[in-house]
């Protein structure tokens, strides 16, 4: 099957970096992304391209390479639908907040309803893709919704996850490790396949392009992040230990990371991950396991939660302790909000739930992230639910530079690993600070020798 046209429903953080590449690889399909996000298509559409919604280094290039061409983004959900030959979803699946599975199982009320609007449009046969981070076996279900809604038309599922990180996409898109796509063993579902296959094989080697079964490709996805994230506790744990013994995590990771069987990637100690998979996917994982009665799996996997949420804590903690055991009124910048450096997505940072410990302690905390609105900040903390939103706003502020942002502070604490924080003139802003002058290095971004010859009393993790 020749593919011409795609849709992608969800112009997000997924869909949004995906469908550009793709656009921008294969320039003879038209690729339309669809929202029913109004402010979110117009951001995208924004005729200066630095205004898009998402911040991803190298995507406004290519958004400004293919936009008007071939790449297309749009309200229209039902048209783009329509004229699709593959329609990819990749819609937000939050955990739950409410019933059954709630703070566990994924939510999937939108990828519902993108099926079922599939089905209603649909006039001839589809491709649909799952692009969205799904527990096993919600192709299963979208199958059930379209061949019971539809028009009698056929439709073939695929599973295709993301492995992009953010602030890395693009790279991550252009040059993918491997791309996985699970389909059925029909001879129908495997001509799907090979036209998904057809579309990457524009720019990914045929020897990366892995083909499964359904459900294996949509649990690898669960898998691989739980790994990951694994891999941060675990380091994080250890970073404990070394603060109480001694050791020096960075020294411990590195000489762990040097065997080969282990390798130097994700060992990287901090503050606790964020991000809108880790977590989510891990809680999902443990979910699926209880709900099989599997509780030694999920017990495993619900540690990773429990250690980084610990990590969290104990970072708020060691402040707190540290600063007399008090902060009431007191000035503590955040220097970053964001869950990582290079993106402008907050959800799961550990800035929030070290923020939210803090105003609990009356602390007076001032936050300067390069890409991160004050705006976004305060609806962080009011997602939380833990005070007002006007008690929220009595104790966190945002500010546009960094040397305001701590000026006059009682401590500073590193939240987020953008590379800028690393040349800024620490000694003007030792200067601007109340002494003792405090910081707390989440990230072990900074120099721990020039910091204390400065005169910071510099805190790092895991030594
Ligand atoms: C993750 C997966 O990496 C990606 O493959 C998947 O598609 C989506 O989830 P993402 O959440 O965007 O990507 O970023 P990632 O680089 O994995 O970082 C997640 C969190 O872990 C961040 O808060 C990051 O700061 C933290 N982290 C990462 C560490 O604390 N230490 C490390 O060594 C690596
Ligand atoms: P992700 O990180 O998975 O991309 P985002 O929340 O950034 O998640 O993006 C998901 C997008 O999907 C949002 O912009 C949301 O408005 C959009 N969306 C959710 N449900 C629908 C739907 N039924 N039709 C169209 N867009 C939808």
């Amino acid at each position: 099957m020749k593919i011409t046209k795609i849709c992608c429903i969800g112009a997000g953080y997924v869909g949004g970096p995906t469908m550009a590449v793709i656009a921008q690889k294969c320039p003879n399909i038209q690729v339309t992304v669809v929202d029913l996000n109004e402010a979110r298509i117009a951001a995208w559409n924004d005729a200066d391209v630095a205004n898009i919604p998402i911040y991803e280094p190298g995507l406004d290039a290519i958004v400004a390479e293919a936009r008007g061409r071939n790449l297309f983004f749009s309200t229209e959900v039902e048209k783009a639908i329509d004229e699709a030959q593959i329609i990819f979803i990749s819609v937000n699946t939050p955990t739950k907040t409410y019933g059954k599975g709630k703070g566990m199982a994924a939510d999937l009320k939108y990828i519902e309803l993108c099926a079922r609007q599939i089905a209603r449009v649909a006039k001839d046969n589809k491709i649909v893709v799952e692009k969205s981070t799904l527990p096993v076996r919600t192709a299963e279900a979208i199958k059930s919704i379209l061949d019971h809604t539809g028009n009698g038309v056929q439709f073939q599922i695929l599973s295709n996850p993301e492995f992009l990180a953010e602030g890395t996409a693009v790279q991550d898109l252009l040059h993918p490790d491997r791309i996985l796509i699970g389909g059925d063993s029909s001879e129908e579902g495997q001509k799907a396949i090979q036209a998904l296959v057809g579309v990457y094989s524009n720019w990914v080697a045929a020897d990366k392009i892995l083909t499964t079964n359904v459900w294996s490709s949509e649990l690898s996805k669960l898998t691989a992040n739980a790994f990951l994230a694994q891999r941060i506790s675990s380091i994080n744990a250890m970073s404990e230990l070394c603060e109480k013994t001694g050791a020096d995590v960075n020294e411990v990771a590195k000489a762990i990371g040097m065997d080969s069987r282990i390798g130097p990637k994700f060992l990287k100690a901090s503050v606790g991950f964020g991000g809108s998979c880790f977590q989510k996917d891990i809680l999902n994982l443990v979910y699926i396991a209880k709900s099989y009665g599997l509780n030694e799996v999920a017990d495993y996997w619900e540690q990773v939660i429990i250690m980084n949420d610990h990590q969290k804590r104990r970072f708020s903690n060691t402040i707190v302790q540290t600063l007399y055991n008090t902060v009431a009124d007191k000035k503590i910048t955040f220097l970053g909000w964001a869950f990582k450096k290079d993106t402008n997505d907050t959800r799961e940072s550990a800035a929030i739930y070290v923020a939210d410990d803090l105003v609990n302690e009356q602390a007076q905390i001032a936050v300067y992230d390069p890409k991160v609105s004050e705006k976004k900040v305060l609806a962080d903390l009011d997602y939380l639910e833990t005070r007002t939103s006007a008690q929220n706003k009595a104790y966190v502020a945002s500010f546009e530079d960094p040397y305001t942002a701590c000026k006059g502070a009682h401590s500073i604490a590193i939240l987020t690993e953008w590379d800028e924080f690393k040349d800024y003139d620490w000694q003007k802003i030792y200067d601007s600070m109340q002494k003792p002058a405090f910081v707390f290095d989440g990230r072990n971004v900074l120099n721990a020798a020039e910091m204390r010859a400065i005169g910071f009393v510099y805190h790092a993790i895991g030594s």
